[in-house]
This record gives structure tokens, C-alpha cells and sequence, in this order.
């Protein structure tokens, strides 16, 4: 089913899936969207089952079958438009995706990253940010672009560093609030509130040049 104002969505994931989960959870209620599709290129990712068990369609695009990132994401590009979506959302996809691939979906695709961006792109995040001595961290939801972790960031949350912390306990801190800060995201694209253009961000009307914050309890921030 896919009523006229749903926001037809294909997820990417690469691990457990808590994101895509929070995602899912929302559509279950109110948020306006249709997951056509969940891909993955890990066999054995957990997401997997979760989107099994809320009936939708899996596949999964194994990096290992192709020889080359170029062919691989030519593949994925086509099984992703198969589905014709209005947004490509990156729930924990662990791959660099080529330049082509991102032209295929032009505007239309959002990513979740576990730093406070542009701080820290790329892997082991949580570490890196207490190897700095950072006394807050955070995610960011951002559009994509050919740029690493480097599109246009449109909200993020902000958690404490806490004296004892290690990479584990200050990534679950940070994940939680990727639940929250994701699907309302998605939720402001479907609304309409939210999207990106060629020059800009456009939040309400008004071009979003500093990213949304909240801070830890889910509150706005500045
Ligand atoms: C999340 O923390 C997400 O921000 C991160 O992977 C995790 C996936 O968790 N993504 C990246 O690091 C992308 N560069 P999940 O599979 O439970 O949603």
C-alpha cells in the first residue's frame, strides 16, 4: 500500500539495524512513509530480521560478489531505483559510495553518522572523540553528497562525555538519540519541512545554514 503523501523510502544497512528499527517503530504509528525495501550488503546483518518481521521486502547485495567498488555500486544503484524511491536513507551502510552512485539519487538521500559533523568523519567516532578530551559528542543526520560524510547536516543531537566512559558506553549514549533525531528527519522530508536543493537546505521555507540541535534529553538546543 503506498497512499498519496507517503514518503517511499529504501533503507542500506550494513549491522543490527536499531536505526532502521526506530524508523519502522515510527511508521508503525505516524510517521508518513513507505519502507519499500531494506538492503543489505552483510548476509548475516540483523537488520535483516528486524525488516523481515515488520513484512518488508530484504535483499542483500554482497560487496564480496563483485570485483570492484564501481560495479558494486552500479548493482546497487539499480536495485535501489527498482524501487523507485523518494528518499535513500543510510542506516549504519559501512561503505563509500562512488560519485555515480550518489548522482543516481540527487538530493534524495540522508545519512546518519555518529559524530557531532564536521568533527570526526569516518570510522571509530566514539573513540576518537575521547581521545580529544571531548566533553560532548553526538550524531548528525545529514543530506549526502560526494563528499565523505561531508553533505549539508540538518539535525543533531548532543550527548555528555561522562569521566569513565569508553567507545562502548558513550556509542550507546550516542544511539539512542540517533533513534530520536533520525525518523524526525524523515518525518520533516515527508512534511515536506525539509529538503535540499542545489545551492541549499531549505528548513520551513528558510535556508538552513547552521545545523538543528538537541541536546540530550531531546529537547531543541540552541
Ligand atoms: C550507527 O551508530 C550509525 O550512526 C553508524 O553505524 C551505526 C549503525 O547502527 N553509521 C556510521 O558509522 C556510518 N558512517 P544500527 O545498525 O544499529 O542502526
Amino acid at each position: 500500500m503506498n497512499p498519496i503523501g507517503e514518503l517511499s523510502l529504501v533503507v542500506l544497512i550494513s549491522g543490527g539495524g536499531s536505526n532502521l528499527q526506530a524508523i519502522i517503530d515510527e511508521a508503525a504509528e505516524d510517521l508518513p512513509v513507505d519502507i519499500r525495501a531494506v538492503i543489505s550488503n552483510q548476509p548475516g546483518a540483523f537488520g535483516l530480521e528486524r525488516a523481515r518481521k515488520a513484512g518488508i521486502e530484504t535483499r542483500v547485495l554482497n560487496h564480496k560478489d563483485f570485483p570492484d567498488r564501481t560495479s558494486y555500486d552500479r548493482a546497487l544503484g539499480d536495485l535501489v531505483a527498482s524501487w523507485d524511491p523518494g528518499l535513500v536513507v543510510l542506516a549504519g551502510f559501512m561503505r563509500i559510495l562512488t560519485p555515480d552512485f550518489i548522482q543516481r539519487f540527487p538530493y534524495r538521500m540522508v545519512n546518519i553518522h555518529p559524530s557531532l559533523l564536521p568533527k570526526y568523519r569516518g570510522l571509530h567516532t566514539h573513540q576518537r572523540a575521547l581521545d580529544a578530551g571531548d566533553s560532548r559528542h553526538g550524531a548528525s543526520v545529514h543530506f549526502v553528497t560526494e563528499e565523505l560524510d561531508g553533505g549539508p547536516v540538518i539535525l543533531q543531537a548532543m550527548v555528555p562525555v561522562i569521566p569513565g566512559d569508553d567507545a562502548d558506553t558513550l556509542a550507546a549514549r550516542v544511539l539512542k538519540q540517533e533513534h530520536v533525531i533520525y525518523p524526525r528527519v524523515i518525518r520533516w522530508i515527508a512534511e515536506g519541512r525539509t529538503s535540499m536543493g542545489e545551492e541549499q537546505v531549505l528548513m520551513d521555507g528558510r535556508r538552513l545554514d547552521t545545523p538543528i540541535v538537541l541536546d540530550s534529553s531531546g529537547t531543541p538546543g540552541k
